[in-house]
């Protein structure tokens, strides 16, 4: 997608609203001017700040020795800088992913034998800004990151997909700039089998070692290529270099092999260079670091291909522009919008750009030309709302991703569930690729020929996760044997292949995994397996107790519950792994968890996991009214947990009842609750008492970014449920079909500050000028005729779907998708 041919349609869509319209649109032209990527960097939300491209592998940012630095940075300022790692994931649990190849600056050592190389020795603090605010001086935007140390040694970083650039900046003072490589210190201390050596000709350093996956039991090998080059002046050869170990540098040694005796896990080199020979100009050394999961020499050529002349601004302007043609296709108006909400907004637009990585031509485990994403982590956190957006605006990549994952199914068997650093992570819940191929047809099944997806591939990719049971459904796949005999996940069955736990988790998910096979199927004209894999969608009443209570809640009858093969419920407290459990369990991975659920209650799972179906859920719940106060009292006794994925529909199920308005109050109170553009602003572990654990960036930046939208996705079919944005008009233009889709909100009068009331209930729509069917949902074509939606507005929280028979978002029971 060039830039010329993405901002054609705009022109044009200018022209037709300023046609129709009396008031000004501009577009805006430079949305990375909008985006605050210091959000959630502190406090437990690993959110990445530093230098990438949209889905670079490389992403390349400050470390810190902060006891929660998962995507290396924090922003508090009394945490130290520990060096500039090339590699990173932002929002994720488990260990620390990545954070390979670190460079460190020295201003001065007293020599070079007495150069403090060690991560605990070489650390320092940031210079901090005169605001009040006591803010370290760092400063991002999108491709680039810098910060000024307390050393008064300058760092900027920037990157393209496979390679970082650095440039050091050093005082004046500084006669001996110098310049360390760890290449062994990840963010786990997990390194093992080392290599490292370094050229004293040319000062190239080559290194790799193997590394302990971040949420999996895999490990992996990576490796560096680390040139250097003067800014404006001819470097010269270093002046003295060596490798080091600990804190001890070895003057002249140019292989770790000559000091390494394999019971220090801390080698690096360091060299040493003269400084800029005009005194009158700063000594700025750029870094360039190449990165390589298949071999140092990769790792070289990467860097010399994709930056072969050392050029910082090329690069940072390069980053900038591909960040604002993507984060570009979608365009708010920002009349009467708080300038937060729409940094809010661009902000969270960015952060579904970071993960998935395109790992193409990194992949160490098969030769294939196919394109290769890794750091899925996991689909379960990202299937509900990071795919949907990309299928609003960004289809080419989405289908490149939708691409490697049906490559590792027919390499590995199984598609992907969780992945990071090239290995199998543990999964969650079930196997949520599947919503996300499922997700990818719906959209785009005329298109696939044009995205190089083959829809047999992606159908067989599918089977084998709904029918062939993996060796070990920890890591991928299904409880398929057990799903296919008892249609339902047994509580008291114990299947080799993996861990007995979460079986009403699974056993949902895998209902929502099958609904998506099943529409697929029914796109492909295959009749048969559409109504197989639909009836099988239907499974989730299986586990539907229909007799329990919980305390606190009068006339709340029904809950999900663990069922035993006998056909018998176990009991799992409804409250349990709510905020307020009285046992104050965790239901992570980490528990020995034999409840049945996964990070969620029975209550949350309960009114909101079932997608699919949700007038069945209301049916089994016993009505429309018993639905509206069961939803009440979950918001009313606090459980709904913003920081958790099973939570993210819940405020928009009043849709279902009858009752938008309540939707559209209850999303906007989330969002003035739990969300803003602090460095804490993201719901993190502040919220979550019981264990600090964090979700996928990318998934909070969606659901953030829909929420704003006034929409909320049914991922695998082609509704999108809708409520107002909080801007007069939100344009998405897609570049598969050229077409840009508008929503005006006609009479848009600015955002309740707390989120309650407001004129923002929407009381009627029209699409393209004849009045739609609904008011609770709009549907794909939609956004692939390139629509103008028009809302009208109202402050009346009394609103409904609307009198058309098809006026409720569709549901299985009452007749599909
Ligand atoms: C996209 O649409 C615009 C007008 O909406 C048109 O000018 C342009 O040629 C189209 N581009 C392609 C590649 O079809
Ligand atoms: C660091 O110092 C430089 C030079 O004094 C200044 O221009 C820059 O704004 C400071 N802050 C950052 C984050 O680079
Ligand atoms: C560096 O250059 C010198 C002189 O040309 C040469 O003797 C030496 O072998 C070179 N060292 C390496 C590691 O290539
Ligand atoms: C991929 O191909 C290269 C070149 O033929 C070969 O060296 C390498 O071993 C292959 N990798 C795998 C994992 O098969
Ligand atoms: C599809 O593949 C063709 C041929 O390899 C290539 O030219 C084209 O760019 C690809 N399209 C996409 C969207 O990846
Ligand atoms: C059903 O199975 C459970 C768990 O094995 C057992 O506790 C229960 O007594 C059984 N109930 C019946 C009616 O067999
Ligand atoms: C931003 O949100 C965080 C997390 O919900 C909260 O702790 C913080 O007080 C909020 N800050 C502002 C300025 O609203
Ligand atoms: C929200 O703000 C409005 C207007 O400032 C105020 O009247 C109302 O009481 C607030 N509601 C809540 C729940 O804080
Ligand atoms: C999309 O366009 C088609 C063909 O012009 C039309 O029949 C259909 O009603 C449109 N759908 C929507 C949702 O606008």
């Amino acid at each position: 997608m060039t830039l010329h041919s993405f901002l054609a349609p705009f022109a044009l869509w200018i022209t037709l609203f300023t046609l129709t319209s009396t008031s000004t649109s501009q577009s805006i032209t430079d949305p990375a001017s909008l985006v605050n990527l210091f959000i959630g960097t502190t406090n437990g939300g690993h959110v990445f700040p530093g230098a990438t491209l949209p889905h670079g592998m490389v992403k390349v940012g400050m470390d810190t020795d902060s006891p929660e630095n998962h995507a290396g940075y924090d922003a508090e300022p009394y945490y130290h800088a520990t060096g500039f790692s090339q590699l990173h994931d932002s929002g994720t649990g488990g260990a620390v992913p990545l954070s390979l190849f670190k460079l460190w600056p020295f201003a001065s050592c007293s020599s070079f034998e007495k150069c403090p190389t060690s991560i605990d020795s070489r650390k320092v603090l940031r210079k901090i800004l005169k605001n009040g605010e006591r803010s370290p001086d760092d400063f991002a935007s999108p491709g680039y990151f810098s910060s000024n140390l307390s050393t008064s040694i300058r760092v900027e970083l920037t990157a393209t997909r496979r390679t970082a650039l650095h440039r050091y900046t050093f005082p004046a003072s500084s006669k001996t700039p110098r310049i360390a490589v760890d290449i062994t210190n990840d963010g786990q201390m997990s390194s093992t089998d080392p290599i490292g050596y370094l050229d004293p000709n040319t000062s190239r350093v080559m290194g790799g070692a193997s590394f302990a996956a971040s949420f999996g039991p895999g490990r992996y090998r990576a490796y560096t290529c680390v040139d250097f080059k003067g800014d404006g002046y001819h470097l010269g050869k270093p002046t003295e270099y060596g490798v080091w170990l600990a804190d001890y540098p070895v003057k002249e040694s140019t292989n770790i092999n000559q000091v390494y005796f394999g019971f220090v896990d801390q080698l690096g080199t360091l060299l040493t260079f003269a400084p800029n020979p005009d005194r009158n100009k700063p000594t700025s050394i750029l870094a360039r670091v190449g990165v390589s999961f298949i071999s140092p020499e990769q790792a070289c050529s990467n860097a010399e291909s994709e930056i072969p002349d050392f050029n910082f601004e090329g690069t940072q302007a390069s980053a900038r522009a591909q960040w604002n043609e993507l984060l570009g296709r979608v365009q708010v108006g920002t009349k009467g919008v708080d300038k937060e909400v729409v940094e809010l907004f661009y902000s969270s637009l960015y952060r579904t750009h970071i993960s998935p990585a395109d790992y193409t031509g990194e992949n160490p485990l098969w030769n294939s030309t196919e394109p290769y994403y890794d750091s899925l982590y996991c689909n379960w956190d990202t299937y509900r709302t990071l795919y949907p957006l990309m299928s609003l605006h960004d289809p080419v990549n989405f289908a490149r991703i939708v691409r490697g994952m049906i490559n590792i199914q027919k390499n590995e068997g199984w598609l992907p569930e969780c992945r990071g650093a090239t290995q199998q992570h543990y999964i969650q819940g079930g196997s949520n690729a599947d919503p996300i191929l499922g997700e990818f047809f719906v959209k785009f099944h005329d298109q696939v020929n044009a995205l190089n997806v083959s829809a047999t591939d992606l159908y067989n990719a599918l089977l084998a996760d709904a029918e062939k049971q993996p060796p070990n459904w920890n890591l991928q796949g299904r409880q398929a044997n057990a799903w296919k005999k008892y249609n339902y996940i047994p509580q008291d069955l114990y299947d080799a292949g993996g861990a007995s736990s979460k079986q009403v988790s699974r056993t949902l998910e895998h209902a929502f995994g099958d609904f998506a096979i099943s529409q697929v199927a029914k796109l492909l004209g295959n009749d048969a397996d559409s109504v197989k894999y639909a009836q099988r969608a239907g499974n989730f009443a299986n586990v539907w107790n229909p007799t329990v209570t919980v305390p606190g809640g009068p006339g709340v009858l029904g809950m999900m519950q663990p069922r035993f093969i006998n056909g018998t419920f176990g009991f799992t407290d409804p409250r349990h792994c709510s905020i307020h459990d009285p046992t104050m369990a965790t239901c992570y991975l980490n528990a020995a968890n034999r409840d049945g659920f996964y990070e969620s209650s029975p209550i949350v799972v309960s009114i909101s996991y079932v997608p699919q179906d949700t007038a069945k859920l209301i049916e089994l719940q016993g009505g429309n009214e018993k639905f509206i106060s069961r939803l009440d009292f979950v918001f009313d006794q606090n459980y709904f947990d913003s920081t958790d994925e099973p939570s993210q529909q819940i405020p928009f199920m009043y849709h279902y009842g009858n009752r938008p308005g309540l939707s559209t109050q209850r999303s906007r109170q989330v969002i003035a609750q739990y969300f803003n553009t602090s460095i804490r602003g993201l719901p993190g572990n502040d919220v979550i008492y019981f264990l600090p654990y964090v979700k996928s960036s990318g998934a909070m930046g969606s659901y953030a970014a829909f929420y704003l939208a006034g929409m909320y996705p049914l991922p695998a079919t082609g509704q999108f449920l809708l409520s107002s944005p909080y801007f007069p008009r939100i344009a998405f233009f897609n570049p598969i079909f050229n077409k840009t889709t508008t929503i005006i909100a006609n009479g848009f009068k600015g955002n309740p500050a707390n989120g309650t009331g407001g004129s923002v209930f929407v009381k009627s729509v029209k699409i393209d000028g004849l009045p739609w069917k609904s008011n609770c949902y709009l549907d794909w074509d939609t956004f692939r005729n390139g629509s103008t939606v028009e809302l009208e507005l109202t402050d009346d929280i009394g609103v409904a779907c609307g009198e058309a028979p098809d006026a409720l978002p569709p549901s299985l029971s009452t007749g599909g998708f």
